[in-house]
């Protein structure tokens, strides 16, 4: 592509101030410094386009977050409309248009029985809030329920980045360092079929993963107040997916051991498994539930915490008792990101696109099929428009690449030369495309999958 010299002297000075300025998220600088970068300019529908004007399809919905598409003619227009009234005023001792009617929404599609919402400003609070809100709660209900202060949680568990939500965590990687500053969690084994911890295989071992999980249930519940989980797939963990009725039994678990369920939907919520939420393919209702990436249809950052009014009541009282849920971000209920998920949330209806995704899911279960026959793709996980192709080093034996084999960063590159934005994570390459995206976008995005695959991993 050529580009002006004039335009080509800016972007080389915005590259330069990049390395100069900024620090990146989970990013080893020493690499980046010396790397040459993508830096984007705009983006339009699943496109993002480059400083140099090369185009690339989103396969990652720009983190996870992307719903609808870039610069969606309704998100725009229902943000610019809020420009015009107020940018930001506080929800503390106020309230604002945007906040009260995303409420309502936000209460109708969710599971039933969550009927309050608190918000906040990204994945990660809206699970401290979650954490925060379940251990204040038996704290305040009575004195035989105060030593109900732990939690319970997966092991390969993500549930975000702050102190809060890495103790809960289970990826070593990201994790392990902060232990000396974490509480601790109690662990339940990932139900992970294709690294199965108890050597079995679905479904023949017969869910052996849930029995484990009973018992530790059962074992910690007298001093837990809540278990955590990320519904159907732990996704940071390298899109695991959970076998069929799990999540079920967790809940039945939960409320057969008097322990509250936190269900992290940050990643699997808004359309992303298929439906709506990813508690609905098991008719699950959790006690609190955690939502936040795609809620603004990706355009501004924006979570909440929503609970049942058995807990919600369990904060009331005199405001001498100091029962006050004492926990607000400054950004909370943000009017324009407020705005922007009240758009996503209508166009949900109005452009049907739950029942438009059906056929695109198959799609891609179709395509990803054609990615099985690769002889270093280990396994590949699918739910719904969430997806991790697993590549090791030998199939047979499921034995990993080496870490400086850098097999997910090289093919995340080749993916780029050809025009597929995408990132890994570790040895499993994550594509998961904004819902909106065309059939035909995503034939090219498995074609580029396909052939970065083959290319990075052909001599090794
Ligand atoms: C399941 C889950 N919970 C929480 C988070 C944290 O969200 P955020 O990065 O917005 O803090 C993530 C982010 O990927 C996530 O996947």
């Amino acid at each position: 592509m050529s580009t002006h010299p004039g335009k080509q002297a800016t972007l080389h000075r915005l590259e330069k101030l990049d390395k100069k300025y900024i620090w990146h998220p989970f990013t080893q600088m020493q690499e980046w410094e010396k790397e040459p970068q993508l830096i984007i300019e705009s983006g339009k529908g699943c496109t993002l386009t480059d400083v140099h004007g090369k185009r690339y399809i989103d396969g990652v919905s720009s983190l996870w977050v992307t719903v609808h598409g870039h610069r969606k003619k309704e998100i725009n227009a229902a943000i610019t409309k809020q420009l015009g009234k107020v940018g930001h005023t506080t929800l503390l001792g106020l309230s604002n248009v945007p906040a009260i009617l995303l409420a309502e929404k936000l209460v109708n599609i969710a599971p039933k029985g969550l009927s309050k919402v608190f918000y906040s400003d990204s994945g990660s609070t809206s699970v401290e809030i979650a954490l925060k809100i379940a251990f204040q709660y038996w704290q305040q209900k009575g004195p035989q329920f105060q030593k109900k202060t732990g939690f319970l949680s997966l092991t390969e568990a993500y549930h975000g980045d702050t102190i809060g939500s890495v103790s809960v965590g289970g990826i070593e990687l990201f994790h392990a360092t902060y232990k000396p500053l974490l509480f601790p969690a109690y662990k339940i084994e990932s139900p992970h079929c294709y690294r199965c911890k108890y050597g079995l295989s679905y479904p023949e071992c017969q869910k052996t993963c849930l029995v484990h999980a009973e018992r530790t249930i059962q074992k910690y519940a007298s001093v837990t107040a809540a278990l955590i989980i990320e519904p159907l797939v732990q996704g940071a963990a390298g899109m695991l997916m959970q076998p069929p009725g799990y999540l079920k039994k967790i809940r039945e678990l939960c409320t057969k051991n008097n322990v509250l369920l936190i269900a992290d939907e940050v990643a699997t919520g808004f359309g992303r498994t298929g439906k709506m939420f990813a508690c609905e393919h098991e008719q699950v209702a959790p006690d609190i539930l955690c939502i936040a990436k795609g809620i603004t249809g990706g355009y501004l950052p924006l979570a909440a915490t929503l609970t049942t009014d058995e807990i919600y009541r369990g904060f009331l009282g005199d405001y001498r008792e100091f029962k006050t849920f004492f926990h607000g971000h400054t950004y909370t209920g943000n009017p324009l990101a407020c705005a922007s998920a009240i758009a996503s949330i209508d166009l949900f209806r109005s452009e049907k696109i739950l029942s438009k995704l059906q056929p695109k899911i198959a799609y891609l279960a179709k395509g990803l099929k054609q990615l099985r026959a690769l002889e270093h793709v280990g396994e590949v996980r699918q739910k719904g428009f969430m997806a991790g192709i697993e590549l090791v080093n030998n199939r047979l034996t499921k034995e990993p690449y080496p870490v400086n084999a850098k097999i997910g960063s090289r093919v995340t590159l080749e993916c780029r030369k050809q025009g597929l934005i995408i990132r890994p994570l570790g040895n499993v390459i994550v594509f998961m495309p904004p819902l909106s995206i065309s059939l035909k976008e995503l034939q090219r995005s498995l074609q580029f999958l396909h052939a970065s695959i083959s290319e990075i991993t052909k001599n090794r």
